[in-house]
């Protein structure tokens, strides 16, 4: 059949003139090319070029290949375009962004929920887990440590993560931990390919959670696990109470949810999680209680990680029109009044962990 290389080889000869300064250009030798052109005329019948003092020329049947080939190439750098401008759309839409604030606010988030989050996040020996939405490696930093036999596989969209995630692996000398760029909606590995699978604060931003879920499924071998946690902002309460902290909370999720998200999602992970066929899934709530007993935690969790999350949202929201500048800036202020004396706030991740039959 007539293959894309086949359209590539008689563009870039009319470009060039030969097949010689072709094969160069295209990176291949003069007789592989020769070799493609061979296969194309046979299998079509016709001859592309007539040589005439070894120079090539077009037939007039080459000349409609060429024509019709440039058509069909311009389309899929079109199509080629659209699909990096896709990717680059999805990034945009992370509500968070990749702003240095929010590396600190993903560390302090790991940090001060470490120990709740992962006192039993332990695989066996030798196994390789994939983690999905790995960011800037907040979790990594945790979990792979613990588990220094096992080898981690971290996936993320975003470059810039990436490269902080790199950074963090180096500083802390993990040898047990390979970060790559891919989707995780196509993620770049066979089927059966992981032994375990790790996700954490990922679904939450997806628009289609339980796609990935089946995309996960897919490179994850029968028998083997996956553990999703995700936050759940509906179970936010605290002291003292305020309507105008609870409507800057309800704006953030709205403006997740303007952006396909879902920042109440903890509370359906296990029906998505049984949608998506996996099997033996079990819920695990893990409440985060926070009072002035604990200072470190008001520090980390209440202030730096919570708030600061509503915080980052500001100018969106507020251009949005989810909430006024009024009753935002109220809402932050209580938010930091349940972090003075007496103040208490509760927040529920939710942990769960299920198998592929
Ligand atoms: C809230 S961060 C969580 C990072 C990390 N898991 C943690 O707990 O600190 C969500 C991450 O998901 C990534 N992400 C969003 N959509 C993605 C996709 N389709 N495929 C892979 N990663 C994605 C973002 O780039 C971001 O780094």
């Amino acid at each position: 059949m007539i293959e894309i290389k086949h359209l590539k080889l008689v563009d870039t000869v009319s470009k060039v003139g030969s097949l010689t300064k072709a094969a160069e250009g295209l990176f291949l030798t003069q007789s592989a090319l020769s070799h493609q052109l061979k296969e194309l005329e046979s299998y079509l019948g016709i001859e592309i070029f007539h040589r005439v003092n070894n120079q090539l020329h077009f037939t007039p049947a080459g000349k409609e290949f060429l024509e019709a080939g440039k058509d069909i190439l311009q389309q899929l750098t079109i199509l080629e375009n659209r699909l990096q401008q896709l990717s680059k759309d999805q990034l945009k839409n992370y509500i968070h962004g990749y702003s240095e604030e929010e590396t600190k606010r993903l560390n302090d988030q790991a940090t001060s929920i470490a120990e709740l989050l992962h006192w039993d996040s332990f695989w066996p020996h030798g196994s390789v887990v994939l983690e999905a939405g790995c960011g800037v490696g907040a979790q990594t930093g945790i979990i792979s440590p613990k588990n220094p036999e096992v080898k981690f596989v971290c996936i993320d969209l975003s470059e810039k993560s990436l490269s902080k995630a790199t950074q963090m692996v180096n500083e802390l000398g993990l040898g047990n931990v390979e970060l790559i760029r891919a989707d995780v909606f196509e993620i770049p590995f066979a089927d059966n390919h992981f032994d375990h699978v790790f996700v954490c604060f990922l679904l939450e931003h997806l628009s289609a959670p339980g796609k990935a879920l089946l995309e996960l499924k897919r490179v994850l071998k029968p028998g083997g696990t996956i553990t999703v946690i995700e936050g759940d902002h509906g179970s936010t309460y605290f002291h003292p109470d305020s309507q105008y902290a609870r409507k800057a909370i309800e704006a953030q999720v709205s403006l997740q949810k303007y952006n396909g998200g879902n920042a109440n999602i903890g509370r359906e992970l296990y029906p998505l999680l049984t949608a998506a066929g996996f099997t033996d899934v079990h819920t695990n709530p893990r409440i985060v209680y926070v009072n002035d007993s604990k200072p470190a935690m008001v520090d980390l969790f209440t202030r730096n990680t919570f708030t600061a999350m509503i915080k980052g949202v500001a100018e969106e929201v507020i251009s949005k029109n989810f909430i006024t500048k009024d009753d935002f800036d109220k809402g932050i202020r209580d938010l930091y009044r349940t972090t003075e004396g007496g103040g208490t706030f509760c927040y529920t991740f939710f942990k769960v962990m299920a198998r592929k039959a």
